[in-house]
This record gives structure tokens, sequence and C-alpha cells, in this order.
């Protein structure tokens, strides 16, 4: 099978896991420290707290906020259900939004629509390794006093105007899931560069206090700690970043050179502030079905895109949502006809031609 995804993973990390064992620290303690460190080098923050996972880096951060109960927070209606359920998660309610047509990311006219006298934050996501339009967004955000928590899950190595996205709002959040640029296994990382932001998010991951081994605690919390197996290896996927992206940027090109003159199949627009990263290598075509379940038969894996908001089961039948009942002719076409080829880092050469040779057959067959 040739896996739409997978991370590049061999004997590097290992060699960092060794550090683990020869410390005999498991809970997060030194490489967890260097980790976050690199990540502030690399994003520019000026503060980074690991966590145990992307959601709750998003939960923390809307409690950092203050959000909860009565509040509304605008997400996207095309992501990965994540960055609704961490709202739900603080107590507020998601108002979903439609995404903009040629970038993927939160339409910034439509969610001033949605905007009532309850709505407390904004979360743009950066979709697929682009970034939403944080100029419009922060313009939104002023005049509506709202907060912006950017769900960077997506977006490690992605620049909005030369700024690393997850720096641009008040809040931002990385995600290391196995299926991203890097990974953890699983593991999140929050951004911020306001210092009382960052400490109360180390206090919520922390039950509630500043320090390990200390039992008398200011705040309420949780555990979200990291751990330093998953430092070890975020550590080592970090040193192979800058290669994972260069990797990913030449097998996205080759894709869009060698499909040009398939005009059934269209690349994905890319806004010329972002400099992207091609976490994902994505077509639209009305033919996604059907090419998805051509390819397979040649054990050619692909994804579909997320499955809007407003239609999940989950949401779609249940009270809270009534507010939500727009219209979100975008995400419904996208998911239509969005699809995302192999495109990782371990993807050999003459397994991408076979790719594009598939995709040419599949397209000459048919029209
Ligand atoms: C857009 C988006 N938001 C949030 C998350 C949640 O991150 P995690 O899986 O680390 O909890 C993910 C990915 O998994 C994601 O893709």
């Amino acid at each position: 099978m040739i896996n739409q995804i997978e991370p590049w993973i061999n004997e590097e990390e290992l060699v960092e896991l060794k550090r683990v064992t020869d410390s005999t620290f498991l809970t997060e303690a030194n490489l967890t420290r260097e980790f976050e460190g690199m990540t502030r080098s690399l994003t520019g923050a000026k503060h980074s707290i690991a966590m145990m996972n992307g959601t709750v880096a998003l939960f923390c951060s809307m409690k950092a906020l203050g959000i909860g109960p009565g509040d509304e927070v605008i997400v996207p209606d095309m992501t990965f259900i994540a960055t609704a359920n961490a709202v739900i998660m603080a107590g507020a309610k998601p108002i979903f939004c439609d995404v903009y047509p040629d970038t993927f990311c939160i339409d910034v006219e439509r969610a001033e629509g949605t905007i009532s006298e309850h709505t407390k934050a904004i979360i743009p996501v950066h979709l697929y390794g682009q970034s939403a339009d944080m100029v419009k967004i922060k313009i939104l955000a002023h005049k509506y006093n709202l907060r912006i928590i950017e769900d960077a899950a997506q977006g490690i190595g992605v620049t909005f105007e030369n700024r690393h996205v997850g720096t641009l709002g008040d809040l931002g959040v990385l995600s290391f899931y196995g299926n991203k640029t890097i990974t953890c296994g699983e593991g999140g990382m929050v951004l911020t560069n306001d210092d009382e932001l960052a400490s109360k998010c180390y206090r919520l991951k922390n039950h509630g206090r500043d320090k390990k081994g200390i039992f008398v605690h200011e705040d309420i919390g949780y555990n979200f700690s990291f751990t330093e197996m998953q430092a070890a290896v975020g550590i080592s996927q970090m040193k192979k970043l800058s290669k994972i992206i260069s990797r990913k940027k030449v097998i996205h090109e080759l894709y869009r050179r060698a499909l040009a003159n398939l005009d059934r199949l269209l690349p994905v627009h890319i806004d010329n502030r972002t400099e992207p990263v091609y976490w994902f290598t994505s077509f639209l075509s009305d033919d996604v079905d059907e090419l998805s379940k051509y390819l397979l038969e040649s054990d050619i894996q692909t994804r579909r895109f997320f499955y809007p908001l407003h239609l999940q089961p989950c949401y779609k039948n249940n009270e809270m949502f009534a507010a939500n009942k727009r219209n979100f002719p975008v995400s419904e076409d996208i998911y239509k006809r969005g699809i995302s080829l192999p495109s990782s880092y371990t993807l050999k050469e003459e397994e991408q031609t076979f790719v594009i040779k598939k995709i040419e057959e599949f397209y000459a067959n048919r029209y």
C-alpha cells in the first residue's frame, strides 16, 4: 500500500530515546524543556508549553482566556472536529463559519455575520499547511474585541507575512499527532507571547500549580503533562523538519507539473503572503469518489477533505447547534471535490511516478 501519509521514523529517534532511558525520567523533565525550546526557536514564540495533545492545548488556551459557559467561539466549518470539540470541552459554544473557496480557511466576512453579544473569540485554522488571512482576522478581532486562538495543528513550518503561524494571535496551538509533518505520536504545544497567558496554560496542565512537587494549588487544573518519550521523538523529528518540508515541496511540485494538463484536476491556490508547508498535497475534482476508488484498487491510499462540521451527525441533531443552521456552500463543495494524494517524506520517486500514471490513466479512461 502507498500510504497517503506516514511519519519518517528511524534509528535517529532511538538515539534521543536512549537519553530518556539513561536519565530514568519518563514524566516531563529536561528533554521536554529542550523540545519546547526548539519550538520557540522555530516559531519565534516567547513561550511554548508542551501538552499531551493539540486538543487539550486548544482547551487550555480557551480556559486561560476565561472562555466558558455562555460564550461563543467562531470556528471554520471545514476543519478536523477537534477544533470545535475543544470549544465544547471549555463549556462554550462553537459557531460554525464557512471558508474561502481558494485557501479553505475561515471566511472573515462571513465570520463577521456570526458575531453576537456572546462571541468571545475566533479560532482560525491553518488548514492543510496554508495560513488563514491573519490580516483580516486581526482587524475583525480588534473591531469586536475578540481574542484569537490560532489552530496551527497542521501548520508547523508555515509562515504568514514571514511570521510563523500560531504566533500571530493571543495564543496558537501545534499538534504532533502521528500524521502531522513531524510527530511525537501524540503531542501538542501552546504558543504565546503573553507571560500571563503562558503561566495560566502551564498551571492548567499541571494541576493548577507553577511547578511539580508542590502541593499547594493556586488554581483548579488538570493533568495534561507531556512525557520525556514524546519529547525525545519530538527532538529527533524537529531535527528532520527542514528535510521533511523540502521533500514535501518537491513532491508537491512534481504532482503539480505532471498533472497540470488535466483540466479536471485542479491544484489548490496558495495565498502569496503564505509560505506553506505541503503537509498534504491536495487537488479539487468532480470525480474524487471514483478517482479514490480507482487508486485504491492499485493500493494507493488517498484522503477526502474533512467532513463539514455542520453535517457531523454528533452536531447536526444536537440542540446546542441550533444557531449553526446557516448555509455553508463552500465547505460542502470542497468536501465533495477535495482529495489529498500520497505525500509523505518516505514516498519513493517510483511510487509517485506510479500514482501519477494511475491518475492519468483514470482520466484517460473516463473522458
Ligand atoms: C485542525 C486540527 N485541530 C486540532 C487537532 C487536534 O490535535 P490532536 O490530535 O493533537 O489532539 C488536529 C489534529 O489532529 C487538527 O488537524
